[in-house]
């Protein structure tokens, strides 16, 4: 009888969304077996760490209020009063921070095996346009609790927003909502953390998920070069997807562990008055930018050096970014380059960040 039911159902939704056809597609789906395999599972922690940060998200909605009389003793009452507030706030900021983690590890692995190249272009350019959404979104969620160390930091980042040359003095006031950090800030700050920058998240993954699926996973070079006999491949589904969930029970079960152990505190609130304490530093992922900033001569000629500075990540940025477009495989001196390359940016981003955390 149920078995019944189940089949007439399943009929029912295969007549309108064409199940047995997806069904049949991620039955021939096959993930290529090779010592850096390892990697391929860092697109699938991403993907749990986000689905944690959406559900964590909604939950302290319940409760935060992006007053700046409240905001702050907002998140103190979900942190003490509520129950399991402490586990579901320190989930979404612990969660942030090892997503971004995870987000670096997955951006350089899928660049060091080629894996932007053709036909994977537009994966990787959606792939980093994700990865911006979610500074976006560190940058925003940072200073919802609106405690001191937040309030400085933000007043710092929207300082060097402001340098960006031709827009940035435009970006700085909309970001702001106002000639100061208030309470116009702090709504805008709320309004993009909770709906624009979802909505970006959800269109733009939309778009990298259907391309991962539509050219399947890549296969490294040194994987390419061995004889066909040698290749060794298993099915995505039900081999590579029950490692996936294997991996996401662990990964959960860490990112609860860290939870546990060391829960996200409240600092005291902002008094947007008192003089900026000695330190402050934005989170780590921006550090390393900061500290290479905070390098540089107020004035290079005739430019400010905050100027110089943006103008050199963009330059980095731009062409890291466009690897698919010019290392595209036919020249093994420009492939050597582009390993260098991101050799040489991930040993400046790790000493900077590490530099920073010090100075
Ligand atoms: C929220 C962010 C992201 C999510 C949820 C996500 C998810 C995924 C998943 C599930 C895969 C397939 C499994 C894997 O190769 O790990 C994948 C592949 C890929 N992703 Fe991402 N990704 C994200 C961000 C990024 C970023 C920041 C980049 C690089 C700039 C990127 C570039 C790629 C590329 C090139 C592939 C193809 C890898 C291959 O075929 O070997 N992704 N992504």
């Amino acid at each position: 009888m149920l078995g019944e039911i189940s089949e007439t159902t399943f009929k029912w939704l295969d007549e309108r969304l064409s199940l047995s056809a997806v069904a049949s597609a991620a039955g021939k789906k096959k993930v290529p077996l090779h010592k850096q395999s390892f990697w391929y599972y860092m697109g699938g922690i991403a993907m749990l760490l986000l689905a944690v940060q959406f559900l964590t998200g909604i939950l302290l909605m319940v409760y935060y209020i992006p007053e700046l009389s409240s905001a702050n003793s907002s998140v103190l009452f979900i942190n003490s009063q509520i129950d399991f507030g402490w586990f579901v706030r320190s989930m979404h900021s612990w969660g942030a921070n090892i997503l971004i983690f995870v987000l670096f590890a997955h951006m350089f692995s899928a660049y060091f095996m080629k894996a932007y190249r053709k036909p994977r272009e537009l994966t990787w350019i959606s792939g980093l346009g994700l990865l911006m959404l979610c500074f976006g979104f560190g940058f925003t969620g940072y200073l919802l609790p609106w405690d001191e160390v937040a309030f400085f930091a933000t007043k710092i980042g929207i300082d060097i927003a402001e340098q960006v040359p031709l827009i940035g003095v435009i970006l700085a006031n909309l970001l702001r909502g106002g000639l100061e950090v208030g309470q116009g800030t702090l709504s805008r700050f709320f309004l993009l953390h909770v709906i624009v920058l979802p909505l970006g998240l959800f269109a733009i993954a939309g778009i990298h998920l259907l391309l991962v699926q539509l050219h399947g996973m890549s296969e490294p070079k040194s994987f390419q070069a061995q004889a066909p006999e040698k290749k060794k491949y298993e099915m995505f589904f039900p081999d590579f997807f029950m490692k996936d969930l294997m991996v996401w029970l662990l990964a959960f079960n860490v990112l609860a562990t860290i939870v546990i152990l060391f829960p996200w505190g409240v600092g005291p609130e902002a008094d947007p008055f008192a003089a900026a304490p000695a330190g402050i530093k934005p989170e780590w992922y921006f550090l390393g930018m900061f500290q290479f900033l905070k390098l540089l001569p107020a004035h290079i000629s005739f430019i400010e050096g905050e100027k110089v500075g943006l103008l050199i990540f963009a330059l980095i940025g731009g062409i890291f970014a466009a690897a698919p477009f010019i290392d595209k495989g036919e020249n093994p001196k420009l492939s050597m380059f582009f390993d260098m390359y991101g050799l040489m940016i991930l040993i400046g981003l790790i000493a900077f960040t590490i530099w920073g955390y010090l100075a």
